[in-house]
């Protein structure tokens, strides 16, 4: 009889995705009228920018044609997408990344997932996550065997949670306990705050201190919209020597159903064997990646690359300022109600506490009872959530104005 990965079976059930649907499908199938309008799922809405539909196209055509097509590219990524994303996305900010520590992948939930094979398995590495957290770096971590059981409220055995809350201003404090790797994500998915300069400053210091990894996820940094704030990980001295930094084209440029992402493991990035011998991190992820992936597909890739160009920039800046444009029509519209509102300012998501000690599944009901608006319950990423509301401003201009209507006209708070 085959055995199974048993730690799948640690894996909390009823998770947070599932039950939302199953809430609101129970809810629409006994009030078929009801009109729902859905700002939970972060999941880009508009079309893709034109630039990249006819790099698209013009790929397409590449590909049918004797001279131009191509099989299996490099599984790092072709040169030239890795040389535009290297000047572009690093050098301009003072970052000293060069194209060959670059990795195109197609995505960075995979990514942030697959890094885990480079390190040690079982509960040799002490990991700390945020709470609340985006759940695929927790889960991740129970399916590789990483942590123990799940425990009362949910928390695993094994794993160092650092609280993100209002009281501390969403900063994760650094961890008491010595933590060999720390999963930072900013502007972060769920809270939407953004880490400043000295924030990530305490983390590098940190991790240099205690040799840390830090593994960062950059996803959301096109929201950024204050200039003091950091995009890169590698704006801080001495992180190339303690960071691994994750990218990805989702939510910059509209590709979460064309995938294309990146991962930035720095030459001088190490990590010691069971021996105490010193392993470049670099070699070992190459040695993955060209093991188990095969690339991303050229036509993607020209994709990617054309939201380097000027009139790329420009596209995607007008997309995201639309988003962003949402973000501040909802935190105005809750902040009228007279709620206590986070993020949604460098970040599509807005964080809010729930009114009056509502739980966060308390306030979905509600919302979704009296104004058929579904967003996701804060404690659904975290103890620490519970108590927050989570709303996603990836959304048509007119879904928005209308949710925010139904809160203001039919919610009673
Ligand atoms: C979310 O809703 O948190 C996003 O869909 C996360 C993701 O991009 O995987």
């Amino acid at each position: 009889m085959v055995q199974i990965n048993a730690n799948y079976l640690k894996l909390k059930a009823g998770d947070l995705v599932p039950e939302i649907g199953r809430r609101v499908a129970a809810y629409q199938a006994g009030h078929p009228d009801a009109k729902i309008i859905r700002m939970g799922i972060g999941d880009v809405t508009e079309p893709l920018p034109a630039v990249c539909v006819a790099a698209m196209h013009a790929a397409v055509d590449d590909m049918g044609r004797r001279e131009d097509f191509r099989g299996y590219g490099p599984e790092q990524g072709y040169a030239w997408l890795r040389e535009k994303i290297a000047a572009r996305d690093f050098a301009a900010r003072g970052c000293a990344i060069e194209a060959d520590e670059i990795f195109v992948s197609d995505g960075s939930k995979c990514d942030t997932a697959n890094i885990l094979d480079i390190l040690a398995p079982g509960r040799v590495n002490v990991i700390a996550v945020t709470d609340p957290v985006y759940p695929v770096y927790v889960d991740t971590n129970v399916m590789a065997g990483h942590t123990g059981e799940a425990r009362e409220g949910a928390e695993y055995e094994g794993l160092v949670y650092l609280p993100t809350t209002a009281e501390n201003g969403f900063a994760p404090p650094l961890s008491e306990r010595r933590v060999d790797i720390v999963y930072l994500c900013s502007p972060n998915n769920p809270t939407g705050a953004a880490l400043g300069r000295v924030d990530l400053e305490r983390w590098v210091d940190y991790a240099r201190r205690h040799e840390t990894l830090i593994l960062f996820d950059a996803a959301y940094e096109a929201y950024i919209t204050d200039p003091s704030l950091p995009h890169s990980i590698y704006e801080i001295d001495g992180a190339r020597e303690v960071a691994i930094e994750f990218r990805s084209f989702s939510k910059t440029a509209g590709f979460t159903g064309v995938r294309c992402a990146l991962t930035v493991i720095p030459k001088t990035l190490t990590g010691t064997a069971e021996n105490g011998e010193r392993v470049d991190l670099h070699r070992l992820w190459m040695r993955r990646h060209t093991t188990k992936f095969n690339g991303v597909s050229y036509i993607t890739q020209r994709a990617a690359e054309a939201v380097y160009s000027d009139e790329g920039r420009r596209q995607v800046r007008e997309t995201i300022d639309f988003y962003m444009g949402n973000a501040k029509i909802i935190r105005k519209s809750l902040v009228a109600l007279g709620l206590s509102v986070y993020g949604g300012v460098n970040a599509p998501y807005v964080w809010v506490k729930t009114p009056g000690g509502l739980t966060s599944w308390e306030f979905f009901d509600k919302l979704l009872g009296e104004a058929h608006v579904v967003g996701t319950p804060g404690s659904g990423f975290g103890q620490a959530g519970e108590g927050y509301f989570r709303l996603s401003s990836f959304n048509s201009r007119e879904n928005v104005l209308e949710a925010m209507a139904r809160l203001k006209e039919k919610v009673r708070l």
